[in-house]
């Protein structure tokens, strides 16, 4: 099997139910606050782990009570963690969530152990990242880490995923070189192209968007866009639209992460992006239906009984 590698971060997602997302300068109050092993990093393995890939984790956590939640989490999905660090000198990241009555979250991340992962943690991983076939990024630990392990995985030949969240006020131009696939929602597809009012239900303003990104160096484009489905602009599939599965969505964390894991996992199985696409839409649609980030990631078993009963019902 092919064997994935995640690069990243971890968080412990303090979770708290609201009526709205509170606006500037509001009070409001809640009655509860969950603890869920989270972080994009943590739960694009997770999700991987649990879709029966061959996978491993490097971050960094702190040497507290969180990092050994995150780190027994990810075990439980099968994730290697042994690439992971131990930092004694810095606290795991947290990620403080809200979540409305829509299911929208609104998430500030306190960094910790994350922001120190550094370019000499990757050479001294060096040889996870030649093992890898599949190595996945996301924004939540220093740019020029990112920038510099995803510069090593393309010239080692590697298929490198990157989902470019959160988007940084200035993006670093060389990254786009270094992606193969890239996977945006929509609010960072209009932060990375600068295109303001994208009509994202409009098939030329969406390729008008990728060809942007394009022009700057990425080979693929996937648009996660919620309820307009996912927007593909591949090399080997060509343009399309995937669309949305109506769910009842009651918590929208780690569906972006759930989606690019899953994306990878059947990209290791050697199926082409479309088709992987299409069964990562079905995992973050289970995703959206429950609550917290990787306690919402479901099994591929879970994945294959939804898969199999949406074709007898459609
Ligand atoms: O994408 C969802 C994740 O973003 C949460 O788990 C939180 O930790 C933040 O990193």
């Amino acid at each position: 099997m092919k064997k994935i590698l995640v690069i990243g971060s971890l968080n412990l997602d303090m979770v708290v139910a609201v009526d709205h997302t509170p606006a500037v300068g509001e009070t409001i109050i809640s009655d509860k606050m969950n603890l869920v092993p989270g972080g994009k990093g943590a739960n694009q393995a997770y999700a991987a782990g649990r879709l029966g890939a061959d996978v491993a984790m490097l971050g960094a956590v702190g040497d507290d009570s969180y990092g050994n939640i995150l780190t027994e989490s990810l075990k439980s999905a099968g994730v290697n963690v042994s690439p992971l660090i131990r930092r004694k000198e810095e606290s795991t990241g947290i990620a403080l969530i809200t979540v409305n009555s829509d299911g929208d979250n609104s998430i500030v991340v306190v960094s910790g152990a994350n922001k120190t992962l550094s370019c000499e943690d990757i050479d001294r991983h060096m040889a996870l990242l030649q093992e890898a076939d599949i190595i996945l990024f996301q924004l939540e630990i220093p740019l020029e880490t990112v920038c510099y392990a995803a510069k090593k995985a393309k010239a080692l030949g590697k298929t490198v995923i990157l989902d470019p969240a959160p988007v940084p006020k200035v993006f670093p131009e060389e990254l786009y070189h270094y992606v193969d696939i890239l996977k945006p929602n929509e609010t960072e597809l209009q932060m990375l192209t600068k295109l303001d009012n994208l009509e994202t239900d409009n098939e030329a303003a969406l390729s008008k968007a990728a060809d942007l990104l394009k022009e700057k160096g990425v080979k693929n484009i996937l648009v996660t866009l919620g309820e307009k489905g996912v927007y593909l602009n591949a090399e080997d599939t060509g343009v399309c639209r995937i669309p949305a599965i109506k769910v009842e969505a009651v918590d929208t964390t780690a569906a972006g992460d759930s989606f690019t894991a899953a994306l990878a996992v059947m990209l290791a199985q050697g199926k082409n992006l479309k088709e992987a696409a299409v069964f990562a839409n079905h995992v973050s649609a289970i995703a959206v239906t429950r609550k917290g980030a990787q306690s919402s990631i479901p099994s591929l078993e879970e994945v294959t009984k939804y898969m199999q009963s949406s074709i007898l019902n459609n």
